[in-house]
């Protein structure tokens, strides 16, 4: 296999076949291709795409890179979502404990901050000694105790999606269809579902900025799950602005905390209650009575004591992990908000630590904004329009100059 002229045919905008793909994604997760190589090669995917043919070749390329999740014939029914990525998008975290009230099992593979996007994984691990990284038969043990499982890919685990969604995050190649498609449903196909239900978002905060470039990925993944015998949902979602009124790791994780002792956000809330339906045999009236009886959180809170987490310092994450300067921005004027940019948001996000530019940074869970003003608020000057939490006075000014750009109030 002579690597350049692999890339070389998809930057002239030919066609990959089977055995290329599979050479390539096997090279690169056995660590005989270098990242500059495999970083020009998804550039070219990126700009001239590829066919269903090459897509399905790649998703499943990936999934062979590791091992699949094997239930006992008489286990529960095995289910999940995905999202597609947004701003302030934390889902996962109310959803997954949900569905194992349910009596299902939620074998969740997620992934890390990606491009504006905040990151499953990243969020998890602002709770003290949180473990993402589990071998396939811990996470197995643990769905046999509590049902839900929430881990990142891994050595074992769809390491090829491990390598390359890194990749992605740092060289401007996430917002590519093939890339998408492959990177999710090779980690949902390594769970061995019956079903999936997919959040595919679209606006400003979105990669998927347009309602049709959403609709031709969600019918792409369709495509590929029941191709592959998995009973796939998709859903579509708006994400012009953030979900929820949090955006940043650890204050993600206290929303997600209130959301799952029956309270939070009222959108959060519903898509959480949209998606399980879509996968559960429960109606929404017993969905909801789990998340106000304290079922759901209960759930949460076992799976934080299973993976090494301090359960204890969940109900003080706002302390435990506070960030030096926490400033409220409030509105100059009276006014209707009629816009808050989830993307101006997620970008200032990044730059104030929450995501990554290069691969090595660290990120930190501190930072980021709460108590967003949400579209349709009336407010009068000196409201709380958000509040910014940041490391440094320096970092708090982008912060407060972001959210004034990301609002309008007219
Ligand atoms: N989520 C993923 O797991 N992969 C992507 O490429 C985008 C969102």
């Amino acid at each position: 296999m002579h690597i350049p002229s692999i890339i070389e045919t998809k930057r002239d905008g030919g066609v990959l076949g089977d055995e290329e793909i599979r050479s390539v994604i096997g090279a690169y997760t056995a660590g005989e291709m270098p990242d500059y190589q495999m970083s020009a090669l998804s550039m070219a995917i990126y700009f001239n795409g590829m066919t269903m043919e090459e897509t399905a070749s790649l998703t499943r390329a990936m999934l062979d890179s590791g091992e699949v999740f094997e239930y006992p014939e008489s286990g529960p029914r095995v289910v999940d979502k995905h999202s597609t990525g947004g701003i302030g998008d934390k889902v996962s975290l109310v959803l997954a404990p949900l569905l194992a009230c349910d009596e299902l099992w939620v074998p969740m593979i997620s992934g890390r901050g990606l491009g504006i996007t905040g990151g499953t994984l990243d969020k998890l691990e602002a709770i003290p000694g949180f473990r993402v990284g589990l071998s396939r038969e811990e996470a197995m043990a643990q769905l046999e105790k509590t049902g839900v499982v929430m881990m990142g890919q891994t050595a074992d685990v769809c390491p090829a999606d491990k390598k390359l969604y890194a990749l992605r995050d740092v060289t401007a190649t996430v917002p590519s269809q093939p890339l998408i498609v492959a990177s999710i449903m090779s980690k949902k196909l390594a769970e061995t579902l019956d079903a999936l239900v997919l959040d595919v978002k679209f606006g400003s905060g979105a990669f998927m900025k347009t309602g049709g470039e959403a609709e031709s990925l969600g019918s792409a993944m369709q495509a590929v799950g029941e191709a592959m015998g998995v009973d796939t949902r998709v859903c579509y979602h708006t994400m012009d602005e953030p979900l929820g009124r949090a955006v940043g790791n650890a204050l993600e994780v206290v929303e997600s905390i209130e959301t799952l002792k029956g309270g939070g956000p009222e959108d959060l809330r519903r898509i959480v209650i949209a998606l399980a339906k879509e996968v559960s045999s429960a109606d929404e009236s017993q969905l909801e009575g789990w998340l106000d009886d304290g079922n759901a959180w209960r759930k949460f809170q076992g799976m934080v004591d299973c993976q090494g987490g301090d359960s204890g310092a969940l109900e003080k994450l706002v302390d435990v992990q506070r960030a030096p300067v926490i400033r409220d921005i409030t509105a100059e004027h009276d006014g209707i908000i009629i816009a808050v940019d989830a993307e101006t948001i997620g970008r200032c996000s990044v730059s104030l630590g929450a995501g990554r530019s290069k691969a090595d940074d660290v990120i930190d869970p501190t930072v980021g904004f709460d108590q967003l003003i949400k579209v349709g608020t009336e407010v009068s000057t000196g409201d709380v329009l958000g509040r910014v939490h940041a490391t440094d006075e320096a970092g708090a000014n982008l912060g407060e100059r972001a959210l004034r750009e990301a609002i309008r109030c007219e």
